[in-house]
């Protein structure tokens, strides 16, 4: 055991300005990131695991409104909330993840009971549900997944595709968790409730594992944030892990290459968290902002939300 540990958290990447965020609205988003990060940071401080640090950061995202995961995702298509959720332990390669999920409270607690006792990786929609329920987890109506910005804001992706067949929306929303637990294990979370106004049954980044989420105490662990199309295509958070493995990048290069050259190549706007196994973390984004925190090896903490 060490006394070396570190989490690091994200809220969502995207067109985040400070011109059209509000000081008391700022105030509440930099609370949720404080709670979430302390929800994680006090399990690790207490010699808990990753899995679980990352699991209680994320499931306190989940809890709050204003993060597009759990109680604020965002709705699709036709008015539902259809949520992806992933989690993977570095230590064993272990992972879990659901995806299409609409009444479970905390996707990431079924991802990680998924990964923990289903004998599978990856369960969806209805089934995911089942074995939700045969778990014990807790379920969610509709009427809890509902708040008035998402649903104004689907209302306005709803009316600019109408007038707009290249629409490019650009509210992406997601929130993640990646740890270094004392014993020098990686874990890493992801939750969404994907893009607004998606299609019936689309799935993201979030829950594919080695695109949106991936833990390797090889290397690292990433939880990832953006237009989740172009994540799995270039298979983000596996060739961050394999550009360290195979060409010895170190963190931050691996982090620069793929945020700032591959994605922004094919228009992937977005961004990601992560972390190495000694502890260095990476807060990369290509997009105007992306809600992040972080505390470090030497218990030096940031919340930010701005590039600069
Ligand atoms: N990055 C989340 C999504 O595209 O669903």
């Amino acid at each position: 055991m060490t006394n070396i540990f570190a989490l690091a958290i994200h809220g969502g990447a995207g067109t985040i300005l400070r011109s059209t965020m509000t000081k008391e609205l700022q105030t509440q988003y930099e609370q949720g990131l404080k709670d979430a990060l302390s929800a994680g940071y006090t399990i690790l401080e207490k010699k808990g695991n990753s899995v679980d640090a990352v699991a209680a950061a994320v499931m306190c995202l989940e809890d709050n409104p204003l993060f597009n995961a759990g109680k604020g995702a965002v709705f699709n298509n036709i008015g539902k909330h259809e949520m992806d959720a992933a989690i993977m332990n570095g230590k064993t390669l272990e992972a879990g993840a659901v995806c299409g999920i609409s009444t479970v409270k905390n996707p990431v607690l079924l991802a990680k009971t998924t990964m923990l006792y289903s004998g599978h990786v990856m369960l969806a929609g209805s089934g995911a549900e089942e074995f939700a329920l045969s778990q014990n987890l807790q379920f969610e109506n509709d009427a809890y997944f509902y708040t008035q910005q998402r649903y104004d804001q689907w209302q306005e992706a709803l009316v600019e595709n109408k007038v707009q067949l290249d629409h490019t929306e650009k509210k992406m929303g997601t929130v993640g968790a990646v740890a270094l637990d004392c014993f020098g294990n990686l874990a890493a979370a992801t939750s969404t409730g994907g893009m607004t106004n998606k299609k019936f049954g689309r799935i993201g980044d979030s829950p594919v594992i080695g695109a949106g989420t991936y833990a390797n105490n090889a290397t690292c662990a990433v939880s990832c944030t953006g237009h989740g199309e172009l994540f799995i295509r270039l298979v983000v958070a596996y060739d961050i892990s394999c550009l360290m493995e195979y060409k010895g990048l170190s963190l931050k290069e691996a982090c620069d290459l793929v945020v700032y050259n591959k994605l922004v190549a094919i228009n992937g706007e977005g961004g990601l968290i992560a972390i190495d196994k000694a502890g260095n973390i990476e807060l990369s984004f290509n997009s105007e902002g992306m809600y992040r925190a972080s505390i470090d090896i030497n218990g030096n903490s940031i919340i930010k939300i701005y590039k600069d």
